[in-house]
């Protein structure tokens, strides 16, 4: 019984060392009216890493879901979301910026991946804890990439 009780405290532990670990790497932001108005690195993007960001798989894989004519070069665009053609004339920076973050704030139940949240899972050991997709920096390229498409 001790024996039990002994190691559910240990896995306990683990999950909050494990929680406090990845708390650590992301950059705190504020929510301001459902949008973070201020750069998450306090620096702009850039817009070229941004665009790279959007079609590399390993990272946005933006294109999995959405068409960009932009990236014309690249070899498939999906249609479950909508296209990000024009999409800085729909939104102003503070909201794309909360969208990429966490697009549960602006879009109630959308399936499109929260890239910088790392909360709100259950974490049962190291190798499987949830890290953000993207990284502070590249949330701010991914965003100074979408405020250049206008139509
Ligand atoms: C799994 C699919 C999926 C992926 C991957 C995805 N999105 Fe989305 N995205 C959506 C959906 C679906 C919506 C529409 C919101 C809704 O109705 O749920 C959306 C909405 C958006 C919007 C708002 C568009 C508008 O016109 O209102 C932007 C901007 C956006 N996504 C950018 C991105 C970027 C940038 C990435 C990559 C970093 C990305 N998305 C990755 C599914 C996805």
């Amino acid at each position: 019984m001790s024996l039990i009780r002994g190691g559910v405290a240990a896995v306990c532990a683990l999950m909050i060392g494990a929680a406090a670990a990845n708390a650590e790497e992301l950059v705190s932001y504020e929510i301001v009216d459902g949008t973070i108005p201020a750069s998450l690195t306090g620096q702009p993007g850039d817009p070229a890493a941004g665009r790279k960001v959007l079609f590399d798989r390993k990272l946005g894989n933006c294109l999995a879901c959405h068409m960009v004519s932009d990236l014309e070069d690249q070899p498939f665009h999906g249609e479950v979301g909508p296209p990000l053609d024009g999409v800085a004339d729909r939104w102003d920076e503070a909201t794309l910026r909360m969208l990429i973050v966490n697009a549960k704030q602006v879009y109630d139940g959308t399936i499109m991946p929260s890239f910088y949240k790392n909360s709100g899972f259950v974490r049962i050991a190291k190798q499987f804890e949830a890290k953000p997709i993207l990284t502070a920096q590249q949330v701010e390229d991914v965003v100074a990439y979408l405020m250049t498409l206008k139509d």
